[in-house]
């Protein structure tokens, strides 16, 4: 990369200065990027780390990818902002029209955005408009982002603190988490969870649904991949009461599980789809996207986002796609086979791990206090997030960066570049492995 440093800037540098000038932001902040490249970071004391997070699963083509480098440069050349929605402009438009052509069924026209916050937020906005009707419902251990809107979605009070009251109306229905279900009680899935929502409806709203709102997997409440049938039988019940479904790709989307979407997974199409983080590879850029019927419910000016659809982002997502499809999404399913394999391997050899699961290259593996009492709910045993949060510090000493999440924090994350290599997935896994053989 080309930016220059002071030769004499260290991570610790960096560190006093977040400390002292910025808010604070996140209690466990992980190493200080200088540069970064494919599957690689580079801190400011001259290591090296492979990435298995992507910065929180969004740079899906490779850090610093070539091609959408080259697509973001060509455009700061022409003009870097033109205000979406006041000047109309060739990348916006363009991308909006490969955004039709990609998602699933008949789902046309978007709307720009900055951010997955915005985005699901916009969603919400449109979905009200459309039905007339006010009350969301949204899944317990989801997140959906902070803004006040979006983090009344999200179904975990860590996250809330005490910033409440956030908008009315939304009412939380049980996850499909089967690990943990405290309705199947240990048994063989009975999707009850999908016909919980009924429940919820019945007994929690005023019969004014506007949306569904639903995560197809869930990134941070764990890697959490609904049962067959789960989301279609959430959207039967959502359109029977008059409801449109939102599925919320933001983490999910592009690529990520294996296939463009990771609805796509799934017999639904979803009725809005926000999107974001992979969708231009690093750039701040975030969409929703509906059927024409149900997009033609704003009328002008009804939303409206000055930076939403900057055409250096749009150029960047536009490449983002054509590399995604030129080979990554492939990528993703077939080394997401064989973690899959690998991390059921290292399940049956090590008591502490509870369950390994995932989609692709959006797997996680749930960490236990396999000799302690029964956790949460009485289903499964205690979550062990001390153990998931001293795997990930030794892997940052062995030079690997992963993710630690999940409603108990006990889940650590694999959700690399899509062009990660077997050698580096192996090298991740063994890693855990030692890891995990340490301590026992
Ligand atoms: C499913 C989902 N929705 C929305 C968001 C919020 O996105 P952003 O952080 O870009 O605002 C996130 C972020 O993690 C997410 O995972």
């Amino acid at each position: 990369m080309s930016q220059e440093h002071s030769p004499q800037t260290t991570n610790s540098e960096i560190e006093d200065q977040y400390e002292q000038y910025l808010m604070p932001i996140w209690k466990d902040l992980d190493v200080p990027i200088r540069r970064a490249e494919g599957c690689t970071v580079e801190d400011f004391d001259g290591n090296e780390y492979l990435d298995v997070f992507s910065g929180i699963a969004v740079t899906n083509a490779g850090h610093r990818n070539d091609a959408v480098v080259e697509a973001a440069k060509d455009q700061l050349d022409e003009f870097i902002h033109g205000c979406s929605y006041l000047h109309p402009h060739q990348p916006a438009a363009e991308l909006a029209k490969r955004l039709a052509e990609i998602t699933p069924g008949d789902l046309e026209k978007s709307f720009f955005a900055n951010s997955g916050t915005e985005a699901v937020e916009g969603a919400i906005k449109l979905a009200r408009k459309y039905t007339g009707s006010k009350e969301v419902i949204a899944l317990e251990m989801s997140f959906h982002g902070r803004t006040l809107g979006s983090l009344a979605l999200t179904g975990n009070k860590g996250y809330k603190n005490e910033m409440a009251p956030t908008i009315n109306d939304v009412a939380h229905v049980a996850p499909p988490y089967a690990y943990r279900c405290q309705l199947c009680d240990g048994g063989p899935c009975s999707n009850d969870c999908g016909d919980r929502l009924e429940q919820v409806i019945q007994t929690h709203t005023a019969g004014d649904l506007a949306a569904v709102v639903v995560e197809p997997v869930m990134g941070e409440g764990g890697i959490i991949v609904p049962p067959e049938g789960w989301l279609e039988r959430v959207q039967e019940i959502t359109h029977d009461h008059g409801g449109l479904l939102i599925v919320d790709e933001v983490q999910a989307g592009y690529g990520r599980t294996g296939e463009m979407w990771a609805s796509d997974h799934f017999d639904v199409v979803p009725d809005i789809m926000p999107q974001a983080k992979g969708i231009a590879n690093g750039l701040p850029l975030g969409a929703f996207t509906a059927r024409p019927e149900i997009a033609d419910a704003f009328e002008s000016g009804d939303h409206l986002s000055t930076f939403g659809g900057n055409p250096v982002a749009c150029a960047a997502a536009l490449e983002t796609i054509e590399q995604l499809e030129a080979g990554l999404i492939d990528n993703a399913r077939t080394q997401g086979e064989w973690l899959t394999s690998r991390l059921e391997e290292l399940e049956a050899d090590h008591e502490v791990i509870g369950d390994t699961r995932g989609l692709g290259l959006m797997q996680g593996i749930e960490l236990i206090d396999a000799g302690g009492e029964t956790g949460p709910m009485d289903v499964a045993p205690e979550p062990d997030a001390k153990l998931a949060k001293k795997v990930s510090h030794h892997l940052r000493e062995e030079g690997i960066v992963i993710g630690v999440g999940g409603f108990h924090g006990n889940v650590l994350r694999f959700q690399p570049p899509l062009s990660i290599s077997r050698d580096q997935l192996e090298r991740t896994v063994d890693a855990i492995d030692d890891a995990l053989s340490a301590k026992e």
